[in-house]
Parts: C-alpha cells; sequence; structure tokens
C-alpha cells in the first residue's frame, strides 16, 4: 500500500494545529502508521530540503524548519501521495484554497504549516530520512 511522508512544521506545532491535522487525515480514512515529535538537525534539514539547495530562500528553509519541534508522520492508503498533497493545498497559503491545510491555517510561504512528499520517490526517501524502520508499523484497520 502507498506511503507518504508527512510534517507539521514547527509554526503549526506552536499554533497547536497537530490534533486538528492528524484530525483531518484520520477522518479521509488514511491509516497513521509512523509518527513522533523532534527537532531536526541542520544535516537532516538539510539533506531533505536538498534539492533547494541553491535557492535563495535555502538558509531561511533550514533555519525555520530547525527552530523547534515538528510533527513528522508516515501514513499510508490508497493514493495518500496526491490526495495529501490536495488536502495540503498550494505551498503558498495565500493561494491554497479553503478547505484546504494551507488555505485555512497558513499565511506566508515559509511558515506554510506543513510539509508532504510529492512522489512515490521522494516520499521513499523522506520516510527513510526521518524513520527507522522500526518505527514504522503495520497493523490491520477497517475502512
Ligand atoms: P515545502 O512543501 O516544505 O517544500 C519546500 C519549502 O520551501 C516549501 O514548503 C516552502 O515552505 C518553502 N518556500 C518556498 N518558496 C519560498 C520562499 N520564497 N521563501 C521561503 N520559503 C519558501
Amino acid at each position: 500500500m502507498e506511503k507518504t511522508f508527512l510534517m507539521v512544521k514547527p509554526d503549526g506545532v506552536q499554533r497547536n494545529l497537530v490534533g486538528e491535522i492528524v484530525k483531518r487525515f484520520e477522518a479521509k480514512g488514511f491509516k497513521l502508521v509512523g509518527a513522533k515529535l523532534m527537532v531536526i538537525s541542520n544535516d537532516l534539514a538539510a539533506n531533505h530540503y536538498g534539492e533547494h539547495k541553491e535557492r535563495p530562500f535555502f538558509g531561511e528553509l533550514v533555519n525555520f524548519i530547525t527552530s523547534g519541534p515538528v510533527f513528522a508522520m508516515v501514513w499510508e492508503g490508497e493514493n495518500v501521495i496526491l490526495t495529501a498533497r490536495d488536502m495540503m493545498g498550494k505551498t503558498n497559503p495565500l493561494e491554497a484554497a479553503s478547505g484546504t491545510i494551507r488555505g485555512d491555517f497558513g499565511m506566508t510561504v515559509g511558515k506554510n504549516v506543513i510539509h508532504g512528499s510529492d512522489s512515490p520517490e521522494s516520499a521513499e526517501r523522506e520516510i527513510g530520512l526521518f524513520f527507522d524502520k522500526s518505527e514504522v508499523v503495520t497493523y490491520s484497520k477497517q475502512d
């Protein structure tokens, strides 16, 4: 079954949005198979956001994502990667539709509440960066 990596960013944790965000993915019907509150190291942040390292905002991005705890998660379900991206909304919260997480809770492109993998390749890479194999569990759940 398809898995994706989702992360409530430091602004979302500070603003007590972890429960609201988990609730949306649970209500949709996806299965939570891994989760932890953690402070990301500079190395992990630079690795995770490696594709952006030439961008002018890279330093700001790494500073922000390491500035406080994040809530890292692995979710499982049919088409979860693309569906979660739809539920998150556009990267810039000012362009994100109402009803999406960023549309409802975000204001700036940097502090946009949540990150989610954008492809099967990045999901596999990001899950591997943030979670040990033993931290991703297998269990059955009724639909
Ligand atoms: P995310 O989905 O975590 O992936 C890369 C992040 O870069 C993105 O969300 C934004 O939060 C961030 N980002 C994109 N553009 C900018 C920008 N112009 N300034 C600061 N951060 C940005």
